[in-house]
């Protein structure tokens, strides 16, 4: 039995040539956590909280096929020591994630919100010679939190358009991005002194909960730009809301955030120079069929016996 938390792009359409038979779309949250007993296969999105208590209600469960690149949702000891396979969609989402940071970065490196709200809303008076004054990212520095996939992609964009100066901290040193985008390896603490934009692409794991805390942010540039693609809860966002009414940061962007959905009361939603979106990174038609071939390929894959095309195990 094949179970699917939510309708992904042409899965009833491979669901008839898959040539599984027993299969149940979409259920809801409330569903998954649920006892499936018979679901050997799981079609799950970023929002399933796939913890050792949900698995364990699931026993027959093999492959966890997730229509996402992050797995930070699932317990991936549990799917190890269970033998319980997992796949994701690494690479297909590149672009669209970084098109996203870079969108968020010209939004507030332009004041894109309120000059639009200011036309939109009739306070439009005529040229302002010092109205809604931008920041220029020509020749500035750019650090990179995690330089993964997205994080080089997102560089070599900025490199390009604006020539920036790219500083990386990650777990690991890349000597041929170095190579291609003169970016130099640095620690956490310098990238955040030195950086004029700071775009967060690590993954979310055990270890990193929050580590943009109160002092971490207290590093940074007071007119610098702050940019999460990544998961909101690699941000201490209380810490991050008190520097925002001491008047720190030129903007803020948030793909993600902690929770999502971020309520609408919520005070990161009174600054002028945040900019929310509601997750959103990979949201483009063309990437988001491609993230579900590659979560039927995966699927397929496992069903033949054979290595899972992306698994992030
Ligand atoms: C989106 O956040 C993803 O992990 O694919």
């Amino acid at each position: 039995m094949l179970c699917a938390t939510r309708l992904i792009p042409g899965l009833e359409d491979w669901i008839k040539t898959s040539g599984i038979k027993e299969f149940k779309i979409p259920i809801d949250q409330s569903e998954v956590l649920s006892p499936h007993k018979d679901t050997e296969i799981l079609i799950s999105s970023l929002e399933d909280n796939l913890d050792s208590e949900a698995l364990v209600k699931i026993p027959n469960l093999k492959i966890i096929s997730q229509f996402a690149v992050g797995v930070n949702n699932i317990d991936l000891e549990y799917c190890r020591e269970n033998n319980i396979a997992v796949g994701h969609t690494p690479g297909v989402l590149t672009e669209a994630t970084a098109n996203t940071a870079l969108t968020l970065l010209m939004m507030l490196a332009r004041q894109a919100v309120p000059a639009t709200q200011n036309a939109k809303s009739g306070y439009w008076r005529g040229w302002e010679p010092m109205g809604f004054i931008g920041k220029s990212l020509k020749g500035k520095t750019l650090g990179i939190i995690g330089m993964g996939r997205i994080g080089a992609e997102l560089s070599r964009m900025l490199k390009q358009l604006f020539s920036m100066n790219i500083l990386y901290y990650g777990p690991s040193k890349k000597p041929e991005l170095e190579k291609e985008l003169d970016a130099n390896f640095v620690e956490l603490n310098s990238l955040l002194r030195e950086s004029d934009v700071v775009s967060i692409h690590c993954p979310l794991l055990d270890t990193n909960h929050k580590f943009l805390n109160e002092e971490k942010l207290s590093l940074m540039k007071q007119d610098s730009i702050l940019i999460n693609t990544a998961r909101g809860a690699l941000i201490d966002q209380d810490a991050l809301v008190e520097y925002l009414n001491q008047k720190k940061f030129f903007g803020v962007g948030l793909d993600v955030t902690d929770p999502e959905p971020l309520s609408k009361e919520h005070p990161l939603y009174q600054f002028d120079r945040v900019v929310i979106f509601p997750h959103i990174g990979s949201a483009e038609n063309e990437t988001r069929d491609q993230m579900a071939s590659l979560v039927f390929i995966n699927i397929e894959n496992f069903m033949k016996g054979n290595p899972l095309k992306a698994s992030a195990i």
